[in-house]
Order: C-alpha cells, then sequence, then structure tokens
C-alpha cells in the first residue's frame, strides 16, 4: 500500500468518532507526544515506540479495512507482559485515550484503533504445542492462518478462525465460530487458560478456577486488561474436503432447498456458509463446503447435485483448505462495515428474505458508488452448538441455538459511511423481522459481538449478562483504565 495514500486516509478519518471512547480535546499533541516518550523510556529491550512515517508504525496502526485505520500519536509494539503493564500503567495516569490491535480485522472504527496510542501485538507470536497437557499456547498477535501453519505438521488443531488474515485475540475474546464448533464449541468453550495484564498493570493467568474473570473474558472482549497469551485445547486433525463453489442466481431456490435440508441432518463433522454477493449489478452465490474427514458423509449430496458456474472442492490438509479461502488483503480506500443478524434455522422464508435484501439495497447502493460490493453470509451450526461450555459473558443464553449471519458492505466514498450504516442496521432488522413472521422466536436471540455493527445495544449481545459484566469491570478496573479503549464498554 501506498504509504502516503494511507496516511492521508487515516488523517481524514480523524474527522469521524464512531467508537472514541474519551475526547481527544484534552489531549493536544505534545500531551501525547510526552506520553509517548514516557513508554519508551520504562520498557524494556523486548519493546519499542514508532512514529510516522516509519514503517513499523505504519504496520502498526494498518486495519484490514481502511475506514478502521487511524493515525495515532505513536504506536507500541509490547514484547512482554510486563511491558504491557508498564505502558497500562502509564496510559492509565496520563488518562490517555489508546487502543489495542492483535489481527486488525475489526470492522468497527475506534474498536481496535485510536488516535492516542497504537498498541500492537505482534511480538506475541509463539504457537506451542503442549503435547503432556493436551494443549497449545498462542501468543495474542498471531492471525489463524500463523496458527495453523505452524500446527500444520504437529497433527494437532484449535478450534480457530475461518478466514486468512483474522486475528486470534478478538476472534476469541468475541466468541469464535469455527469450522470445528459444531464438534467442540465455539472457540471461547476450548480457551483452557489466559495471560492477562490486568488494567493497574498485574500480569496474572486466568483459568476456570477464576469465577467473574474466567466468565467476563469469554465473550467480553478489551473490558478487563489485555490478554497476551491463550491457552487452548487441541484435537487430533488429519485430512479435510473442502472449498467452495460458484452458482448463479438462477440457482438460488435449489441452494435453499438444499440448505434447508442440510439443517436437518445433525452431522457435526459438516460446515457450510452460504453467501449472497452483489457487485456491478450480479447477484452471485458462493457455497464454501467444509467436511472434518477425507471425504463426506452423503450431508452435502443435494448441494452438489446443482450445476456450479466454477469453484472446486478436495481432499487436503487443513492448512492448504484454510489458506485457499484466502488471502484477505488490504487494499487502499477499501471502506467495509459489518453487521449481523441472528436466527434459529436458515428457513426457507429467511433464506428469501436474505435475497430479498441484497436485492433490494444492492440496487439503490449501486445508484449512489457503482464499486459497491454487498455479502451477506448464512452461517449455520449444528442444533447443539452451544453445549460444549459452561456458562459465558457471550452467548448469554446456551439453552437453544442460534447462528450468526455476516453481513459486510463495501465501498470507497467515505461521505457514504452514514447511508451504508443506515442501510447495514435496516437489513439487521428486516431479517430478524422475517424470521419472527417465520415462526422463530428470535426477540431475545444475541447478535454476535464481533460482527455487531458500532452503536448496538449492549443488551442485544450480552441479554440478561450486562449487570454482571458492569460489576465485574467495577471491580477489577476502578479506575476505569479499560475505558480509555474503543469498543463494547461495560
Ligand atoms: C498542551 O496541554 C498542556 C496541558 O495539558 C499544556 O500545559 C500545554 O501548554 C499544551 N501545549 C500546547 C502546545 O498547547
Ligand atoms: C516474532 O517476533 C519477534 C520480535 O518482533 C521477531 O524477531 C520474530 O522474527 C517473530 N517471529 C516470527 C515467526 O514471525
Ligand atoms: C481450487 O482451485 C484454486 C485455483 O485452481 C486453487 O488455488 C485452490 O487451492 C483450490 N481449492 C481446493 C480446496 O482445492
Ligand atoms: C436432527 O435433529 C432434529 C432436532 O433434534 C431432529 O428432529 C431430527 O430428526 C434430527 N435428524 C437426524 C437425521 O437425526
Ligand atoms: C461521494 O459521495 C458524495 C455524496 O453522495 C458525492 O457528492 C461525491 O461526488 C462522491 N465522490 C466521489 C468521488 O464519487
Ligand atoms: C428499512 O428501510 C425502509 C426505508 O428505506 C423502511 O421503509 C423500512 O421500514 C425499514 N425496515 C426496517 C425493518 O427497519
Ligand atoms: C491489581 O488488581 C488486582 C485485581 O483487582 C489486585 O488483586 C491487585 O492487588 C492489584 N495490584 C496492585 C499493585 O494494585
Amino acid at each position: 500500500m501506498a504509504l502516503t495514500t494511507l496516511l492521508l486516509c487515516a488523517f481524514s478519518l480523524a474527522l469521524l468518532s464512531y467508537g472514541q471512547p474519551e475526547a481527544l480535546e484534552n489531549h493536544n499533541s505534545s500531551d501525547l507526544l510526552s506520553t509517548c516518550n514516557k513508554i519508551a523510556a520504562a520498557i524494556s529491550g523486548s519493546s519499542k515506540v514508532f512514529f510516522p512515517p516509519a514503517s513499523e508504525y505504519l504496520f502498526d496502526i494498518e486495519h484490514f479495512s481502511s475506514s478502521s485505520t487511524e493515525a495515532s500519536a505513536c504506536s507500541v509494539e509490547p514484547g512482554s507482559a510486563e511491558d504491557v503493564g508498564e505502558i497500562l500503567r502509564i496510559l492509565g495516569s496520563s488518562r490517555t485515550p489508546f487502543a489495542v490491535k492483535g489481527g486488525g480485522h475489526s470492522m468497527n472504527p475506534g474498536f481496535s484503533s485510536t488516535q492516542g496510542v497504537q498498541i500492537t501485538m505482534s511480538r506475541f507470536n509463539k504457537t506451542k504445542v503442549n503435547s503432556a497437557s493436551g494443549t497449545v499456547d498462542v501468543g495474542a498477535g498471531l492471525t489463524w492462518d500463523q496458527v495453523f501453519a505452524t500446527l500444520e505438521s504437529t497433527g494437532v488443531n484449535v478450534v480457530g478462525g475461518r478466514i486468512p488474515g483474522i486475528g486470534v485475540a478478538g476472534l476469541t475474546l468475541g466468541g469464535g465460530y469455527s469450522f470445528l464448533s459444531s464438534q467442540y464449541g465455539l472457540t471461547l468453550d476450548n480457551v483452557a487458560g489466559y495471560e492477562l495484564v490486568l488494567p493497574n498493570g498485574t500480569v496474572t493467568t486466568v483459568t476456570s478456577e477464576d469465577d467473574d474473570l474466567w466468565f467476563g473474558l469469554r465473550g467480553g472482549l478489551n473490558n478487563f486488561g489485555i490478554v497476551t497469551k491463550f491457552i487452548f485445547k487441541s484435537y487430533s486433525q488429519g485430512n479435510v474436503w473442502g472449498g467452495i463453489r460458484f452458482y448463479s442466481d438462477n440457482q438460488l431456490d435449489a441452494i435453499k432447498e438444499a440448505l434447508f435440508k442440510y439443517q436437518q441432518k445433525n452431522d457435526t463433522r459438516a460446515k457450510v456458509d452460504v453467501s449472497l454477493s452483489y457487485s456491478s449489478g450480479q447477484l452471485l452465490c458462493a457455497v464454501l463446503f467444509f467436511y472434518d474427514a477425507p471425504t463426506p458423509s452423503g450431508v452435502y449430496d443435494d448441494f452438489l447435485d446443482i450445476p456450479a458456474i466454477k469453484g472446486n472442492v478436495s481432499t487436503t490438509s487443513f492448512f492448504d483448505f484454510f489458506q485457499s479461502l484466502g488471502p484477505q488483503g488490504t487494499s487502499d480506500n477499501h471502506r467495509v462495515f459489518e453487521d449481523t443478524a441472528s436466527v434459529i434455522q436458515y428457513s426457507p422464508a429467511v433464506f428469501d428474505a436474505f435475497v430479498d435484501q441484497i436485492n433490494i439495497w444492492g440496487r439503490r447502493l449501486q445508484a449512489l458508488d457503482e464499486n459497491v460490493a454487498l455479502a451477506l453470509v448464512l452461517e449455520p451450526f449444528d442444533k447443539d452448538i452451544f453445549s460444549h461450555g459452561t456458562a459465558s459473558a457471550y452467548p448469554p443464553d446456551r439453552s437453544h441455538a442460534i447462528f450468526p449471519s455476516s453481513l459486510t458492505f463495501e465501498w470507497s466514498n467515505a461521505s457514504l459511511d452514514d447511508t451504508m450504516a443506515f442501510a447495514l442496521r435496516n437489513i439487521s432488522n428486516s431479517i430478524r423481522a422475517a424470521a419472527l413472521a417465520d415462526g422463530q422466536d428470535v426477540s431475545h436471540a444475541a447478535l454476535y459481538p464481533n460482527y455487531a455493527l458500532f452503536g448496538t445495544p449492549l443488551e442485544d449481545m450480552y441479554g440478561g449478562n450486562v449487570e454482571r459484566l458492569r460489576k465485574i469491570k467495577a471491580a477489577i478496573d476502578p479506575e476505569d483504565v479499560m475505558g480509555l479503549a474503543g469498543g463494547w464498554k461495560f
């Protein structure tokens, strides 16, 4: 990416403030500079502070979507948990706004970006298999493709992300829907422990022995400190079957029927994502198939009978399958927002609502920006997906399954941001209305925090857990240090 373009685009974003925690007016640039210098003087040789226009600084502030990139005063790459503690103490006592970036895939501006101090976790980059305990230690700065690359030769796997480029930290701290979730639960259900730097700078380890923090960290994102390492349960992993096939819009009825029948089969080794996309006036359907064995059961027969335009499915290693889904790169002037709707079943009526919505909004938005691209992804899992773990911040109700959907828009003209956010909320509400009309009781179906658009009320994601989460946050962070960082805040 051209460095100047990134900087210009980051600076123009300074005018927006979707997720900004604390007014920056109280922090002139000399205040911020002195905080950066204080940090530089306090940290050990394993950590480093960078200033614009250093290439490390540009890497540190860069996000997948340019609409989530902001120009911070400086960036810091901590190299030890103790240094993260030092940094938090300095930021807390100077009340300096900051952000913590793992993979940088948050589509919400200000959630992992800031105009204050950008902390980038990239130096926490170790993946270590512990055969004796059946666990894998994973550094909080890694992306899932990096983790799977290391695990490929070991014969074990962890319940990780579904798209190359997504970071371990955000996906795990907000929930984590994996190709392996129908078998083993959410990513957060497969954490055995966290190395956590508390808001007051103390380094600690959190396990299931810790009632409140254990509950809060499992879905509560960056409210309780900064996680530097995750310890995941591991599973043995052999070759898998999978790939993507593309279908023209005249196959939508057949896809709808196949998807409905697929959900009745309860095959936990199987995972499909059905993606509807709209760009340049064209509606296209892509189905991502995954099966956790070299050959699938008959679970996909209905899909495979439908003629595809292109695409391939084959038997490969888990890592080769995963890599074939990417790479998800960044590009100049590539704005992306995401929102979500939750359903109990991807029934024919709900499927129709997705198709209607993408057609309505695809046409409308294309008239405003001819480069707009919409993608609505239907993400069914097994009906028992929430039975694999104990009470956690998310999901607030494990008694019955709800399935997320990912609604994303990509465009280039920043003056359309508000229009895009409005349209996404409208689609989310319309899908919910269609599910209700279909007899699905989604009135209290939680929205997935990692997909939800900025401004979503906490109760819509965390339900009846909000009060407990607020109490845990107040007890662990009486000075509200983590409130200086953006994101969903208790
Ligand atoms: C910045 O703010 C501090 C107080 O926070 C003040 O002492 C200082 O003079 C200000 N500097 C500039 C350049 O405005
Ligand atoms: C991990 O981070 C350290 C410190 O930045 C760096 O020296 C090392 O090359 C990184 N390792 C990998 C595998 O990227
Ligand atoms: C599908 O084909 C593409 C291009 O030929 C290739 O890059 C990809 O790895 C293949 N995917 C699978 C799962 O075989
Ligand atoms: C799948 O689960 C549903 C709900 O429990 C049940 O009605 C259905 O019979 C199951 N299907 C199969 C093939 O076991
Ligand atoms: C961006 O959108 C605004 C408002 O719709 C419009 O006035 C402007 O011409 C657009 N800019 C570009 C480069 O298309
Ligand atoms: C979506 O927006 C349209 C106007 O464009 C409005 O008529 C409709 O009520 C909205 N639907 C929902 C569910 O918010
Ligand atoms: C930091 O916070 C933890 C948890 O509230 C507390 O146990 C510990 O005593 C605090 N440490 C310091 C140095 O204040």
